[in-house]
């Protein structure tokens, strides 16, 4: 699917982005492995390369500026051109609201939502003609989570940003679309060790509302990323078993 493009994954050292990374690598594209945690970024793009596939790592904080030029540099200078942009960094907070201090909302805002702002505004110009950017979002951007109010305010403001931005994608002959993701086996959950990378074709369904796996998200945002999903673009996609899209929830 991906054989001869090159693929950006912020958030890749982890996760989903670990998963997303994996997978694009798998597809044929040469990967930059975009996150804070070196190591980690370090240990997925030696993963790919182990298995004869082209990848580097980048430290990157997506908050900043300066950073997210880089990780274009890192693929445009490094690979060629930049075909898939899947912007998925992020950070998540649960508290009460009325414990939440300015500190809290700041972070979750600079990561979450301004991480994402400045990763569309880079990968707009760069993105060659045909590719697409995947931006990570959440359920809690779409419905409210009382436990985490700064992450999904963030979250809501992310899909305000994907909607914003399509027209000015489309004028290049661009895509852009949300994920957002329901209860996934991460770390952000506490799940630190990546589940095995399956062949696509034999991942189970999960429960209703139930515990997804990275690559759930990540064979999404391959999808959304490629020229497959060419009709679609400034939607937010909400991936999670089921359980936002009847009320009341399907009892246990
Ligand atoms: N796991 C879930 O249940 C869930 C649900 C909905 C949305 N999400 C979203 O999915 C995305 C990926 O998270 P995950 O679940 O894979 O968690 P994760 O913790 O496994 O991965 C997140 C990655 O982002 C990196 N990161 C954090 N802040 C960064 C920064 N400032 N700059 C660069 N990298 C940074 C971390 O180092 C980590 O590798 C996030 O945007 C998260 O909000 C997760």
């Amino acid at each position: 699917m991906y054989e001869g493009k090159i693929a950006l994954v912020t958030g890749g050292a982890s996760g989903i982005g670990a998963a997303a990374a994996l997978r694009f690598a798998e597809e044929g594209a040469a990967v930059v492995v975009a996150d804070m945690n070196r190591d980690g970024a370090e240990k997925i793009a030696g993963q790919i390369r182990d298995k004869g596939g082209r990848a580097n790592a980048i430290a990157v904080d997506v908050s900043s500026e300066a950073d997210n030029a880089a990780m274009v540099a890192a693929a445009v200078d490094g690979f060629g051109g930049l075909d898939a942009a899947f912007l998925n960094a992020g950070a998540y907070a649960q508290m009460p609201l009325e414990e939440h201090d300015g500190a809290t909302f700041d972070k979750m805002v600079a990561i979450n939502l301004k991480g994402a702002y400045l990763g569309v505004q880079v990968v707009l110009p760069a993105l060659n003609r045909g590719g697409a950017a995947v931006v990570t979002a959440s359920t809690s951007g779409v419905i409210g989570l009382s436990v985490a109010a700064a992450y999904s305010a963030a979250k809501h403001g992310v899909i305000g940003l994907v909607r914003s931005a399509s027209q000015g994608f489309a004028a290049r002959g661009l895509r852009i679309n949300a994920i957002c993701p329901g209860p996934v086996a991460t770390a952000i959950l506490g799940v630190t060790e990546l589940p095995p990378i399956q062949p696509a074709d034999a991942l189970q369904t999960p429960d209703y509302g139930g515990m997804l796996l990275p690559q759930h998200i990540a064979e999404v945002a391959l999808f959304l990323a490629s020229p497959r999903s060419g009709g679609i673009n400034g939607q937010a996609h909400i991936v999670d078993a089921g359980y936002l899209a009847s009320y009341p929830p399907m009892p246990e």
